[in-house]
C-alpha cells in the first residue's frame, strides 16, 4: 500500500535513514558533531530568543513546578531548559527535583559542566527517549523544548511520554513551526532553509546538522496535528500556542486522571476540537 502523502510523519528521517533504528542513530551522530558549537549556534541564530522561549515555557508551567514536583527535562541538550524550569521552581518557593536526559553523551558533559559553574541541582542522565529507564507514573511534570521533532517513532515517543507521567501530570512540548502568511513566512523560510544551515554549517564544521534542522521541521506535524496525535494517545486537555510569529509552538497536555467506574476518560474518544488556549487551566500561571 502507498503512503498517505498527506498523513502526518510517523517520526524524523534525517537523510540516509530508512528506518526508526537508523533514523535515531543519525540524530545521535548529527547533535555529537555540533555538541561543541551547540550553546554559540542556538543564541547566535535565534538571536538569543531560545532563552527567551525556554524562559516563558517555564512560566507557563509554574503551577506544576510547585510543592517538591518531580520533572523530566527529556531530549536536554546541554540543559538550558533544565535550568530554566530549576529558576522557575525557585521563584515558586517549592524546591522541585530535577532530572533531565538525553542520548548523546557530549551533550550531557557540557550540560553536566554547566549544571556545575551555577551550581544547580538538577540530575542529568544519559536515556533514549523512546525507551525511558523509569518507572511508570514517576514525574509530575515533562518538558520538551526542541527535541520531540526529532524522535524517529512520535507515536511512540508520546506513549513513553505518558507512561512516566503521574495521573494528571502535566506534559510540555515546546517546538520549532513554519511562521504562515507570505511576507513574514517567506522571509523566515529563506532566513531558515538558506542563511541558518550557511552559518551554522560554517560555524559547528557540520552542515549536514545544520541542513537537517530546517528539513526536519517542514517534515514536523503542525501544531494542530499534534494535538489530534496527543489526543489520541489519551492525553486530555490538550492545547497549543503559536509564539513569535508561529516560529515556535508551545503544546500543554494533561495525563488524565485514574477513570472512575462509569466515568470515561477524556482524550481519544471525547471528540473535543477546541484548540483554543485557555490560560486558567489549574496547572498553568
Ligand atoms: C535541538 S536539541 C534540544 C536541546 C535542548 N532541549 C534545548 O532546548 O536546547 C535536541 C536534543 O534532543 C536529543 N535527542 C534526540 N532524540 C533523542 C532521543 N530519542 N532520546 C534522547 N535524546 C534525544 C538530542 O541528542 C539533542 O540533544
Amino acid at each position: 500500500m502507498k503512503p498517505n502523502a498527506n498523513a502526518p510523519a510517523a517520526g524524523t528521517r534525517p537523510e540516509g535513514a530508512g528506518n526508526d533504528v537508523e533514523a535515531s542513530r543519525r540524530v545521535r551522530e548529527l547533535f555529537g558533531a555540533i555538541a561543541p558549537r551547540y550553546d554559540l549556534l542556538n543564541h547566535l541564530l535565534s538571536f538569543s530568543c531560545d532563552r527567551l522561549w525556554r524562559w516563558r515555557a517555564a512560566r507557563r508551567v509554574g503551577r506544576a513546578l510547585r510543592a517538591r514536583a518531580r520533572v523530566l527535562d527529556l531530549c536536554c541538550g546541554t540543559g538550558d531548559l533544565a535550568f530554566a524550569l530549576e529558576d522557575e521552581a525557585k521563584r515558586q518557593g517549592g524546591g522541585a527535583q530535577i532530572v533531565a536526559a538525553d542520548f548523546v553523551p557530549a551533550m550531557l558533559v557540557r550540560a553536566r559542566r554547566k549544571a556545575a559553574e551555577r551550581s544547580s541541582g538538577a540530575g542529568f542522565v544519559a536515556a533514549d527517549a523512546l525507551h525511558l529507564p523509569f518507572p511508570d507514573a514517576s514525574f509530575d511534570l515533562v518538558a520538551l523544548a526542541f527535541g520531540f521533532r526529532n524522535l524517529a517513532n512520535y507515536a511512540k515517543g508520546i506513549a513513553e511520554l505518558r507512561r512516566v507521567l503521574r495521573p494528571e501530570g502535566v506534559l510540555a512540548i515546546l517546538e520549532f513551526g513554519e511562521p504562515p502568511g507570505r511576507l513574514f513566512g517567506g522571509l523566515y523560510r529563506f532566513y531558515f532553509q538558506r542563511i541558518l544551515p550557511a552559518i551554522g554549517g560554517w560555524v559547528s564544521g557540520s552542515r549536514s546538522a545544520y541542513g537537517y534542522l530546517p528539513a526536519s521541521v517542514a517534515r514536523f506535524p503542525s501544531p494542530e496535528e499534534l494535538t489530534l496525535q496527543l489526543r489520541a494517545a489519551g492525553f486530555a486537555s490538550v492545547q497549543f500556542e503559536r509564539w513569535s510569529a508561529g516560529i515556535v509552538a508551545f503544546h500543554l497536555a494533561e495525563r488524565p486522571a485514574a477513570p472512575r467506574q462509569g466515568r470515561p476518560e477524556l482524550g481519544a474518544a471525547s471528540g473535543e476540537t477546541d484548540l483554543t488556549l485557555r490560560p486558567s487551566e489549574g496547572w498553568m500561571s
